[in-house]
């Protein structure tokens, strides 16, 4: 299952980082592509928001990994988070060596170039974020395709239709 929001403001884009928030639980696995510049980390700054995270969200490109402590939304729980940009990694290897699942199965994981170094486009479990720049339109306009399956994807479909 599969929903687009057109997002034509960083603000939009964030605030739908934020409501996805909503859905996650221990052990979810996001997953984001798109173009350099497209808004990958600005929607998972929305993303840790949802969590409760008050440490400032700042794109992993250079350290790999960041991580964070929040709380799910839902349950009040302790949420830890764990934020990678995989732009300079290359294999599933690679995402293990730069500590990616160190963290534990109740860990939410976000990767943001997932297809760097996943080797399935559909992780199973995984809530994948696609978000295509369309300067064709204009300079801020941004389609965001989010895609799950099972649970996963009918949670989504209820909360963004
Ligand atoms: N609709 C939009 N959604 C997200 N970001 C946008 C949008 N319009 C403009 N921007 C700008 O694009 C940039 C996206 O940066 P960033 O989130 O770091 O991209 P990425 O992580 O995909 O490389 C930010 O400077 C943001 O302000
Ligand atoms: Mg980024």
């Amino acid at each position: 299952m599969s929903v687009k929001i057109i997002s034509k403001s960083g603000v939009k884009t964030r605030n739908t980082g934020e409501k996805l928030a909503g859905l996650l639980k221990p052990g979810s696995l996001v997953l984001l592509s798109g173009d350099l510049g497209a808004g990958k980390t600005v929607f998972v700054q929305g993303l840790c928001k949802g969590l409760g995270v008050r440490d400032h969200v700042t794109s992993p490109t250079f350290a790999l990994i960041n991580t964070y402590r929040g709380t799910f939304p839902k349950t009040g729980e302790t949420a830890f988070i764990v934020h990678c940009d995989a732009y300079r990694l290359g294999s599933p290897e690679d995402l293990y060596d730069a500590g990616f699942f160190d963290f534990g199965e109740d860990a939410v994981l976000i990767c943001e170039w997932y297809e760097n170094v996943f080797a399935k486009k559909n992780e199973p479990g995984s809530i994948v974020i696609n978000i295509l720049r369309r300067d064709d339109i204009s300079a801020n306009y941004r389609e965001i395709t989010i895609s799950a399956e099972g649970e996963e994807g009918k949670a989504v479909e209820a909360a963004f239709h």
